[in-house]
């Protein structure tokens, strides 16, 4: 996920020249000239690729990153750039379920979704629901479309009979909340109390808190690719918030390099591409239709990607860190880091993780 600091140089030369409008015959031959220096030869014509993209030279940016034979993120975006001739978002994210519910079938989600089952089940059996509580009380931040919260769920009730359990979920987006409240009533065999909380969890209103406080103490916290959706100087005060909840908290996370790199710097947009990239080929790869996968790419995977690549950093909508980062997040916000586990991992990195943590504030 680092760029080492000598191709840095080399491919900030590129950055040099896109910012003075050179030739896209001068940004080629320069871009060829450097991939004989630098670790991973097609890197510096996906990074003109993108700086050409993010300053609307469309055609150009189209015909350097088709170039890139080898790079799923390069020929998947030359394919979306010819189709609408604007490096743009073509959605806002999570404002429907669809896209959602199509990454959520491939191979790569369900082997994030075990590793993360595997880490709260063993979290469970350590740390039992609270006392004499037949009805306990768990959070759940970003719950998405549901089916992860329902699955750790079902992995409780292997492992402890209870009579009925109460859900908070704190979600953004309405309509992801909604898709969540019913798919955990119809599909889990006990009853469930739903308790919905419509809000950014950076956000959270004294009310709301008001609202959650009532059910204390809270059995655990899970928070699964949610929390990257701020900066890290929000990050830590959202986790210190989050200490006072609960003594128990789970994050799952992807480990990329997307929060502290500036914009248009080579760690970004090396970053962005080789992890977009790989997710989207997954979708690529899964047995979804083509018209669901496009929807996915375009709709979630690519909006995501585009809006981490054209905004400034306060404007950028992810900030997926890397573990090392996160560690920090937590230490800074209140919680004490018990176990870290990859849930998938690539040869020579972790892709996924989930953390398990405990509160320094409720013990
Ligand atoms: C990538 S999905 C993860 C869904 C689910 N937790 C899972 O693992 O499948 C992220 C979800 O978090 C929600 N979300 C994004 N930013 C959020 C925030 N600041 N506070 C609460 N929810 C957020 C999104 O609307 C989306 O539903």
């Amino acid at each position: 996920m680092f760029v080492n600091r000598s191709d840095s140089e080399q491919l900030n030369k590129i950055r040099q020249e896109v910012n003075k409008q050179a030739s896209i015959d001068t940004i080629i031959d320069l871009c060829q000239s450097i991939s004989q220096q630098v670790t991973d030869e097609q890197l510096p014509l996906t990074y003109a690729g993108i700086l050409l993209a993010s300053g609307q030279r469309i055609a150009d940016s189209i015909r350097v990153l088709k170039l890139c034979v080898d790079r799923t993120f390069s020929h998947v975006l030359a394919d979306y750039l010819v189709e609408n001739q604007d490096f743009a978002p073509a959605a806002k994210a999570f404002q429907e379920t669809t896209p959602y519910d199509v990454w959520t079938q491939t191979d790569l989600y369900k082997s994030q979704m075990t590793g993360t089952l595997k880490a709260i089940a063993s979290f469970a059996r350590k740390n039992p629901p609270p006392a004499a509580n037949l009805c306990p009380t768990i959070i759940d931040i970003g719950s998405g479309n549901g089916i992860l919260i329902v699955e750790i769920v079902k992995q409780i009730l292997a492992l402890y009979p209870l009579e009925s359990i109460h859900i908070i979920s704190i979600e953004q987006s309405p309509e992801m909340l909604a898709v969540t409240q019913k798919y955990c009533q119809e599909s889990i065999s006990i009853p469930v109390v739903f308790t919905p909380i419509c809000c950014k969890i950076q956000e959270i209103t004294t009310q709301q808190l008001e609202i959650i406080r009532q059910y204390h103490p809270i059995w655990f916290m899970n928070a699964s690719l949610s929390l990257h959706h701020m900066p890290k100087e929000i990050k830590i005060p959202t986790m210190k918030m989050l200490a006072g909840l609960s003594a128990y908290c789970s994050i799952s996370e992807a480990h990329y390099n997307h929060d502290l790199p500036e914009k248009d710097t080579p760690e970004l947009i090396y970053s962005v591409t080789e992890s977009y990239g790989f997710v989207i080929q997954d979708v690529l790869n899964s047995r979804a239709s083509e018209i669901d996968k496009k929807l996915c790419i375009d709709n979630f995977l690519l909006t995501e990607a585009i809006n981490i690549l054209k905004n400034d950093r306060q404007n950028r909508g992810d900030y997926h860190a890397l573990i090392s980062e996160w560690e920090e997040i937590a230490e800074q916000g209140s919680w004490a880091v018990v176990e870290i586990t990859p849930t998938v991992s690539l040869p020579e990195r972790p892709f996924a993780f989930t953390m398990e943590l405990k509160s320094k504030t409720l013990n």
